[in-house]
């Protein structure tokens, strides 16, 4: 199968997508398009000709508009809470003259989601993840890991359905996402309301069935109707259905797999499909499956599950008493991710932006998470680090020779960890204001090296405060 896919992934470009005309198109709310690096005298919005998507240039979504420095997010409103697909596509089309194929990390807000080598990977990759944001934006960053820059071509955020894709832990990262067909055609958007990307796929030892009637698709998944409309069967009805991929370099994966059944043959009355579920060899279904009649179930295990040193089987078997094969119609294979590091207290992010608002400053170091990874951490401060499922807290600050102007900024009081505020050495004004003073950790404050003015608050007059 990863051979398979392998030859399918490259293909993408040019194979034709199912397109079933629909009298409305789904809604593409909550959908970012981006399209990176699209010229800036070029449209922005377009509508992708295929899909109908509306892409839009990434430069408002990135610090100063390029890829420069050594970290590198593009920053995107989500619904925190809810899951997400986020997929990213990286093809390298030696823009740059050089053709020197990248090789970079690339990370969701503090943690590692994955690394991208083009040099391995020379006909472009894509990776894609369903995971839940803990707060209202997205941090997704570019890492440059060596002497190559990092690119990326697109991103698509899809807000999911409520009741799917649910883990006990971890998010999803995809494996395969496939469709049983003897066609090429694959599948996303507008066929899919998710715009998740079906691939055609089969085996040598598989018949094809098809149906021309709709099947009903409206469970929590939604899988397209166009993914349903095909299955396999095998073609020695007494053989089992049998997927196998292996996964050598990650044999401690863990997997969730979502199986999507719709009954797409006439069946006489006489006529029985029932098999079950195998892992592996163990039986996984409780109960034998029986596809509803032109109506889809999706099949999937609660908790997840492991290959034996990588290699996974997994099969259909008929039970004794059906008198027809096994039938599948759709899959998807993820294995679990997980994003341990929390977030930086999205309280004192939204201080520290409000901060460089303030001063007017861009400092090309200061995107992603202020506080992790901690060789990327931003320039002028310090944080807690206690661990890592509680999120940290920004506990020094040191702008001194920075060139700040005007007063000193009243989100300051929003870091209420601080114990060490360096100002000194920049062209401040006004008074020392009175919520330094019951900021309740600070024991160290520099304000020399300044124009500011009036008398010191009694509050600053505590016990332990150390005021330059
Ligand atoms: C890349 O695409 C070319 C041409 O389609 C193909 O021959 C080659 O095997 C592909 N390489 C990889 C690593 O998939
Ligand atoms: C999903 O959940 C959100 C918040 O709980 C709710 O507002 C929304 O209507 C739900 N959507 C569906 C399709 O059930
Ligand atoms: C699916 O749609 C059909 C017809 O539109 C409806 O009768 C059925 O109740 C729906 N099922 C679910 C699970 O929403
Ligand atoms: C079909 O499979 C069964 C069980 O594996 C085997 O005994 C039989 O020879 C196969 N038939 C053909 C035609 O290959
Ligand atoms: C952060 O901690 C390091 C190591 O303890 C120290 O060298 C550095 O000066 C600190 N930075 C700030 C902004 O306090
Ligand atoms: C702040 O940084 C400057 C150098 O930029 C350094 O001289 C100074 O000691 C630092 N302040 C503190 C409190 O560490
Ligand atoms: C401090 O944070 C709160 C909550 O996020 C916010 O409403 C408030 O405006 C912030 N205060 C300042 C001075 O930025
Ligand atoms: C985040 O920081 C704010 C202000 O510093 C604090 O009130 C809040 O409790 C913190 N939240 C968490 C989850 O630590
Ligand atoms: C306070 O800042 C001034 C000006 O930058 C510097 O000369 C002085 O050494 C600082 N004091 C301490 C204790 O860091
Ligand atoms: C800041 O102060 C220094 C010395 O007092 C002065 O030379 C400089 O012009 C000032 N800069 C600004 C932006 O006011
Ligand atoms: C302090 O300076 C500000 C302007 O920088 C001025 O408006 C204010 O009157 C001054 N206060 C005192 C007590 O000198």
């Amino acid at each position: 199968m990863e051979r398979s896919l392998g030859l399918m992934l490259l293909l993408i470009g040019t194979l034709a997508i199912i397109h079933i005309v629909e009298a409305q198109s789904p809604s593409q709310q909550g959908f970012i398009s981006l399209d990176c690096g699209l010229p800036a005298n070029e449209p922005s919005p377009y509508s992708e000709a295929t899909t109908e998507i509306q892409f839009s240039t990434d430069a408002t979504y990135i610090k100063s508009g390029k890829i420069e420095g050594t970290r590198n997010c593009y920053n995107v409103p989500v619904e925190k809470g809810r899951n997400h697909l986020i997929r990213g596509w990286f093809f390298y089309g030696n823009y740059d003259g050089l053709d020197v194929r990248p090789k970079f990390d690339l990370y969701l807000g503090p943690n590692p989601w994955a690394t991208i080598d083009l040099e391995k990977r020379v006909n472009g990759t894509t990776k894609e993840i369903f995971h839940i944001p803990t707060s209202n934006s997205l941090q997704i960053c570019l890492v440059k890991t060596g002497v190559t820059t990092p690119l990326i071509s697109a991103l698509e955020i899809r807000p999911l359905g409520n009741n799917s894709y649910i883990t006990k832990s971890g998010s999803l990262s995809l494996m395969f996402r496939l469709y049983l067909t003897q066609s090429t055609r694959y599948i996303r958007y507008k066929n899919d309301i998710y715009d998740r990307q079906w691939l055609a796929y089969f085996q040598d030892e598989w018949t094809q069935v098809s149906t021309t009637s709709i099947v009903a698709n409206n469970n929590s998944y939604d899988p397209p109707k166009a993914a349903l409309a095909t299955a396999a069967i095998p073609t020695n009805a007494s053989e089992p259905l049998t997927l196998e991929w292996s996964n050598p370099e990650k044999p401690d994966d863990q997997y969730y797999m979502y199986r999507h059944f719709a009954e797409i043959q006439d069946l006489r009355s006489t006529d029985t499909r029932e098999f079950n579920m195998v892992w592996n060899g163990e039986v996984i279904s409780a109960e034998p499956i029986i596809p509803n009649k032109l109506r889809v179930s999706t099949s999937f295990s609660v908790s997840p599950r492991n290959c034996p040193g990588g290699e996974c089987m997994f099969q259909l078997i008929r039970t004794s008493r059906s008198t027809l094969p096994p039938l599948l119609n759709a899959f998807e294979i993820f294995t679990v991710i997980q994003f341990p590091q929390s977030e930086t207290n999205e309280t004192e992010v939204a201080a520290m932006r409000n901060i460089e608002s303030t001063y007017g400053l861009s400092r090309i170091n200061w995107q992603g998470d202020p506080c992790f990874p901690q060789q990327l951490r931003w320039d002028a401060l310090n944080c807690s680090n206690t661990d890592i499922t509680t999120p940290p807290r920004i506990t020094s600050l040191n702008m001194s020779s920075s060139g700040l102007t005007g007063s000193i900024a009243a989100a300051i009081q929003n870091l209420t960890l601080l114990e060490k505020l360096d100002l000194s050495s920049n062209n401040l004004t006004g008074e020392v204001p009175e919520f330094l003073g019951n900021m309740q950790s600070l024991f160290f404050i520099n304000l020399s090296g300044n124009d500011l003015n009036g008398t010191i608050p009694q509050s600053l007059q505590r016990k332990g405060l150390e005021l330059l």
